[in-house]
């Protein structure tokens, strides 16, 4: 037989160190970690690193805000990381950071390696500069209003109100939203990579089978529409790493990012004293997965191999890509509760429960996936619970107190064991082409077949036989020994029930192999219970806690959608709420306001309309307070309202203004009311 075992460097994308990771990120990390961890039980060398995503404006933003340096920032969020993948199982080989010294390294490498090859190109171009804060400003710091629609507080790419993109320099009234000023124009020389030179290589590497199908289909477009060039240089301030030639000049945080999954097997060769150069050579014969969000496939399919190439090194062996996830069929959602960070759901639930969840619902395609909460409950209940972990408690007892622990020496029904081991090729197939679904179907079939096998020959009659122990021993073994053979299959997806499991029937960790044998004539410890049920009351003491994470000006603005839901986008989810001095709050005209009218609105199930009273002035205001108040509750009632917000356009009509309320959500929001003695329209000091 020839030995097909082979060695592989398997990647994650790197998440932003900035914010918290969530069961969006999960998706990935999960979908990546069961694929490793079925890799190495079939005796494959694979090594899977990761890093913190440690550069760009956001993080150096935030550390200021925190009044920290970046590098200590990043070292707190890297730690939490490392923490929330570790308890989900995540199992990294290394986890490092793009702010390294390997990364600069590497980074300088290739780029003066591209830039001596004709590749890199410099031009003056003009952008959107903060003149207070002395920056220019990435798009997502420039807020206005939509040059189409006219929606307030848009950002300077893209409108969230009509879905409009278009450039900064369009949007009406644009502010920087870091100092509030205006922007002007600056220019600046930078420095860009010529992705048109990879054209032909491109073209025939997207479609030499590194990427599914669908994702070589979208890149066709882009084909069509041209590969522009790349801005890879940013202007201090940033926190990032200096262009080697061009000092104030620092590589754009992308650039460095897919450069940090080599960086972070470097410092895992230098501590195992593996030799890094045969992993990254033109002629590597060490394979290269990428798995990511489809939201950066533009830089992982086009940019990255281009660079690669570029710079004399091994492309890609297949870039993994998948879907994003919703939460009960919709968009992640601070406010309904859905946007739940790993660590919230820690507190509350299982991981196991979710990384059964997620392989039982994921394929190799890039669809969207979707955490169906009673789905979730019942599916983990019924298949781990009531199928898997039931066959080894219906028959370790009799096994423990008849027999001294003590497994019987002969198979009971050698067929039905037969077709469980049998079973595994197809199984393996599906863990090796990342059809998960197709593998926990087939597998909680088998576990129907083993429930079946003991429903049929009832343990539980045939121990109050006199003189049949032999038939009770021959049963519960046959009962564990495919129960056994599951949790091999399940391994990957299970690592914490599979270690319970080698514990309590008292073997070696189980490798892909051990499904050939059956364990006979073998003394086992004492079955401990394996996994208990998901409560619905743990689900919604997580969700509710995840609502407490909104502050309470984000509730009266409607809804407060979570953002993507892949590594992608912390500015959705971590808006900058920078110190303001009391000039910024004296420009706010806080008014006590009547309520003079409340209605519902047509097909919005967040919102009422309130009519408000400002003394001598009516005003209409959208607010998302429908979970807590009832219209008839509010007509008569005073309250406080932002009375200089400039009218926002909403799906369901226009607002104009806003009321205040407080409180995590749902039912739990409260609208803030003045005193007796408040007259409308009087100014809140
Ligand atoms: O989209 C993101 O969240 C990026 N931090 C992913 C980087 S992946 C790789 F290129 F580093
Ligand atoms: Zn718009």
């Amino acid at each position: 037989m020839t030995d097909t075992r082979k060695t592989l460097l398997v990647t994650s994308a790197l998440p932003y160190a900035n914010g918290p990771i969530h069961l969006g990120h999960l998706v990935e990390y999960i979908q990546t970690d069961i694929w490793v961890r079925f890799l190495k039980m079939q005796g494959h060398t694979c090594y899977y690193v990761c890093a913190d995503d440690a550069h760009g404006t956001p993080i150096m933003l935030r550390a200021q805000q925190e009044g920290i340096s970046p590098e200590t920032l990043i070292a707190r969020i890297s730690k939490e990381h490392q923490a929330d993948f570790s308890d989900f199982s995540v199992e990294f080989d290394h986890f490092h950071t793009t702010h390294s010294d390997e990364n600069r390294e590497l980074a300088c490498m290739i780029y003066e390696r591209l830039r001596d090859a004709g590749h890199i190109s410099r031009r003056t171009i003009k952008q959107a500069y903060d003149p207070e804060k002395e920056m220019f400003l990435p798009d997502r710091f420039i807020r206005g209003e939509c040059p189409k629609c006219g929606a307030a507080d848009q950002y300077g790419d893209s409108c969230e109100a009509c879905g409009a993109a278009y450039s900064p320099t369009e949007l009406v009234n644009p502010v920087s939203a870091i100092s509030g000023a205006t922007p002007i124009e600056k220019e600046s020389e930078h420095y860009f990579f010529k992705l048109a030179d990879f054209e032909d290589m491109l073209r025939d590497w997207t479609r030499a089978g590194h990427l599914q199908k669908e994702v070589a289909n979208k890149l066709d477009e882009w084909f069509e529409t041209g590969l522009r060039e790349w801005d890879i240089s940013r202007d201090e301030p940033y926190f990032g790493f200096e262009i080697p030639d061009a000092p104030g000049k620092y590589f754009y945080v992308w650039l460095d990012a897919p450069i940090g999954y080599l960086a972070s097997l470097k410092y895992l060769c230098e501590q195992k004293g593996l030799d890094f150069d045969s992993f990254i050579k033109e002629d590597s014969d060490i394979e290269m997965h990428h798995f990511i969000g489809k939201d950066i496939v533009y830089f992982h399919a086009l940019f990255w191999p281009a660079m690669l190439k570029g710079s004399g090194l091994r492309t890609p062996t297949s870039i993994h890509t998948h879907g994003f996830l919703t939460v009960n069929g919709e968009k992640m959602s601070k406010s309904r509760g859905t946007f739940i960070k790993a660590r919230t759901y820690l507190e509350h639930l299982d991981p196991e429960y979710l990384r059964y969840y997620f392989a039982a619902k994921l394929g190799c395609g890039i669809d969207d996936i979707d955490l169906n909460m009673e789905d979730f409950r019942q599916r983990v209940n019924s298949d781990l619970v009531g199928k898997v972990v039931n066959i080894a408690s219906r028959c370790s007892g009799f096994i423990k107190k008849r027999f001294a622990g003590k497994l019987a020496a002969e198979i009971h029904r050698p067929e039905l064991l037969a077709e469980f081991v049998n079973a595994g090729n197809g199984i393996a197939s599906a863990y090796t082409d990342k059809e998960y679904a197709k593998a926990m179907r087939e597998i909680m079939a088998l576990a129907d077949k083993a429930n079946q096998y003991i429903d049929e020959q009832k343990p539980w009659v045939v121990a109050k036989q006199e003189n049949n122990d032999d038939e009770l021993q021959g049963i519960c073994t046959m009962g564990l020994n495919l129960f056994r053979i599951l949790i091999i299959y399940l391994k990957p997806v299970l690592p914490v029930m599979a270690e319970k499991t080698e514990q309590f029937l008292n073997v070696d960790p189980f490798i892909w192999e051990h499904n050939q044998t059956a364990l006979l004539a073998h003394e086992i410890n004492n079955f401990k219970p394996l996994m208990t049920r998901v409560e619905q009351e743990h689900i919604n003491a997580m969700i509710e806690k995840s609502k407490e994470d909104l502050t309470a000006t984000q509730n009266t603005s409607g809804d407060t959608s979570g953002g993507k839901s892949t590594v992608s986008g912390p500015l959705h989810d971590d808006p900058i709420a920078d110190v303001i001095s009391i000039d910024d709050f004296a420009k706010v005209d806080l008014r006590i306001a009547k309520i003079i009218k409340a209605e519902h609105v047509e097909g919005a199930d967040k919102l009422l309309q309130l009519t408000l009273d400002i003394g001598g002035e009516t005003r209409n205001v959208l607010a998302g307070i429908k979970s807590a108040y009832s219209p008839e509750d509010l007509e008569g009632r005073y309250t406080v309202m932002v009375a200089n917000l400039a009218p926002r356009k909403m799906r369901f009509g226009i607002s104009e203004g806003m009321v205040l309320a407080a409180g995590p959500g749902g039912k739990d929001l409260f609208i803030l009311s003045p005193d007796e003695g408040a007259i409308p329209g009087m100014k809140v000091k």
